[in-house]
């Protein structure tokens, strides 16, 4: 495994009963116990797809069983792999709708997103409150047929930036800008206004499935992404 490489999974969460039953027996009580709180069953159905997922995933780059893998949390909440073979694994997950998209990375930090585009949500009194304002000016300025999809690009990039450093929605929204339009590299522009910090990033769409958007941020330089189930 070239440390250079990002992995990217992509799966859906909307799986037979079979499978469910299979990804729940890898869950530790903990996550069971997550899982009896939801009292929605898709919700509960998806968590429990995702979760279970994402152990098997790990199980295989570490070789260990699914249920074996342990995991830290992050101040904000996010998920580390307690790693005590040094493996240098580094891993985020990210889902939307019944979709879920898993980035792995070695010795350096990633953060994924995936959205469903959804017309019916990408208002521009959402995009004002949390967006930047070069990114709100960037969205007013291209063709209305264009705007939905930017949007939910600007939202998946700005997503992947503050899960791959870790702190979520603690970290302000409107302090860092991301590029957005079609065709445009996708690229962090500034941090608090520095481009030089900005450089040390890099942001990449994904080839989500259709009628979603995913991006992946990480940090150092640009890695080979790669698909393992297509390459
Ligand atoms: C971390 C955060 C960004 C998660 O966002 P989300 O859209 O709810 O969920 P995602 O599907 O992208 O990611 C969830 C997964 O990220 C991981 N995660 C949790 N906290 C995290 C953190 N602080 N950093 C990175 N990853 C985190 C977990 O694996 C989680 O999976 P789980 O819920 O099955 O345990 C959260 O801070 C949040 O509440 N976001 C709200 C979305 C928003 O308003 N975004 C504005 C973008 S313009």
């Amino acid at each position: 495994m070239a440390s250079n490489e990002v992995h990217i999974w992509f799966d859906s969460l909307d799986v037979s009963r079979q499978i469910l039953a299979e990804r729940y027996a890898v869950l530790n009580g903990e996550e069971r116990a997550r899982a009896r709180r939801y009292g929605h069953d898709k919700v509960r159905e998806r968590f429990v797809a995702g979760r279970g997922w994402l152990r098997c995933l790990l199980a295989s780059y570490l070789g260990c069983e699914p249920g074996d893998v342990e995991f830290g949390t992050g101040p904000h909440g996010k998920p580390f792999l307690v790693d005590d073979a040094g493996s240098g694994l580094s891993f985020n997950l990210a889902h939307s709708g019944g979709m879920a998209v898993c980035a792995i990375g070695w010795d350096r930090r990633v953060g994924v997103d995936i959205e469903e585009i959804r017309p019916d949500r990408a208002t521009d009194e959402l995009a004002k409150r949390f967006f930047a304002a070069g990114e709100w000016q960037a969205l007013a300025a291209l063709p209305a047929r264009e705007r939905v999809v930017a949007f939910f690009r600007c939202w998946s990039r700005k997503e992947a930036f503050i899960k791959a450093i870790g702190e979520g929605l603690s970290f302000p929204l409107e302090a860092f800008e991301v590029s957005l339009g079609p065709g445009e590299p996708p690229a962090l522009l500034t941090i608090r206004g520095d481009t030089e910090a900005a450089r040390h990033w890099s942001l990449h769409e994904l080839p989500a499935p259709a009628g979603y958007v995913s991006a992946l941020a990480v940090d150092g330089p640009a890695p080979v992404v790669l698909q393992p189930s297509t390459n």
